[in-house]
């Protein structure tokens, strides 16, 4: 099993257990992921990965582009398999909690139906599932998510910070085990994005759910998680650990201080070091 760097910056503050003493939810064991690209061509995107990721944790994986953090997002969600090794996810496959509609996900393309207003958007789970629709429940995400005035817009009458938020809405809806986020905020200029982050604290404190956000911001990442696993590419591997000691709730003033900061400057360096390597490579 590949062994990485584990970063001790501290231990929780908020009196939370040690992840050592909690319930892995998330099994990654030996995972290797190869595509194929032409009969002799091949990328061997992720190589022996494994770690684990506990009940109603929040992970960031962070990295260069191409480290392969999408690909471990769609195989952790059940959407693609590995070459080798196993993921499990509450010791079943993760094809069959997607298949019970368990996993809630949001992506960087926000994947709204355009014809579809906010309802029926953020009902479209309970249709996929076969389930019959929960008027009362929609209703509570859309206030959640502050859309409620605009229940009956379609996508293409809301900003780009709205269809995130009823993206974010629809992957919640069903209360799932298991949220997976892959840059759901990138397309958003700062201000918004850290509002869209404090959003994102708020609904995932009222009910915490295992999360996997993969970012590109080093400051969402410290902001939002428990822990931050990062990835260096060529082939992809996890190359470091660092847990968040910051406790919750987490505000604008709490991304100023120097805790904070000294954790993004940490997390930094070390990015700095994996791309300049990359670069000399
Ligand atoms: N379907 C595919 N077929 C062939 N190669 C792929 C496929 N999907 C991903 N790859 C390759 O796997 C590697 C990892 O890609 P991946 O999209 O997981 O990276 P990433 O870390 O998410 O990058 P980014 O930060 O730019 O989104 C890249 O070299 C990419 O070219
Ligand atoms: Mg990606």
């Amino acid at each position: 099993m590949a062994e990485f760097q584990k970063e001790t910056l501290g231990s929780p503050l908020d009196g939370s257990p040690p992840t050592s003493v909690m319930q892995p939810f998330i099994e990654i064991d030996g995972v290797s992921k190869r595509f194929h690209l032409s009969r002799s061509d091949y990328v061997d995107a992720l190589v022996d990965i494994s770690f684990e990721i506990y009940r109603n944790e929040f992970v960031a994986l962070v990295g260069p582009s191409g480290c392969g953090k999408s690909t471990l997002l769609r195989m952790i969600a059940g959407l693609d398999e590995p070459s080798d090794g196993v993921i499990k996810v509450g010791d079943d496959h993760p094809r069959e909690l997607i298949a019970k509609q368990r996993v809630g996900m949001a992506m960087q393309e926000h994947g709204l139906m355009p014809w579809l207003d906010a309802v029926g958007n953020v009902s479209l789970p309970f249709r996929l599932a076969g389930l019959p629709i929960d008027p009362e429940r929609v209703e509570e995400l859309l206030e959640l998510v502050k859309l409620s005035k605009f229940s009956n817009a379609r996508p293409s009458q809301l900003s780009g910070g709205m269809k995130q938020r009823l993206s974010i809405a629809r992957a919640l809806v069903l209360q799932p085990d298991l949220l997976i986020l892959d840059e759901p905020f990138g397309a958003l200029d700062a201000v918004t994005r850290r509002m869209m982050n404090q959003e994102l604290q708020r609904i995932w404190s009222r009910k915490p759910t295992t999360t996997v956000l993969v970012t590109h911001s080093l400051e969402e990442a410290v902001f939002l998680s428990d822990r931050i696993l990062m990835m260096s590419p060529n082939p992809g591997t996890v190359i470091s650990e660092y847990p968040v000691p910051l406790p919750r709730p987490r505000t604008l003033e709490t991304s100023r201080e120097k805790d904070f900061l000294s954790l993004v400057e940490s997390v930094t360096a070390r990015l700095d070091e994996i791309c300049a390597t990359e670069l000399l490579s």
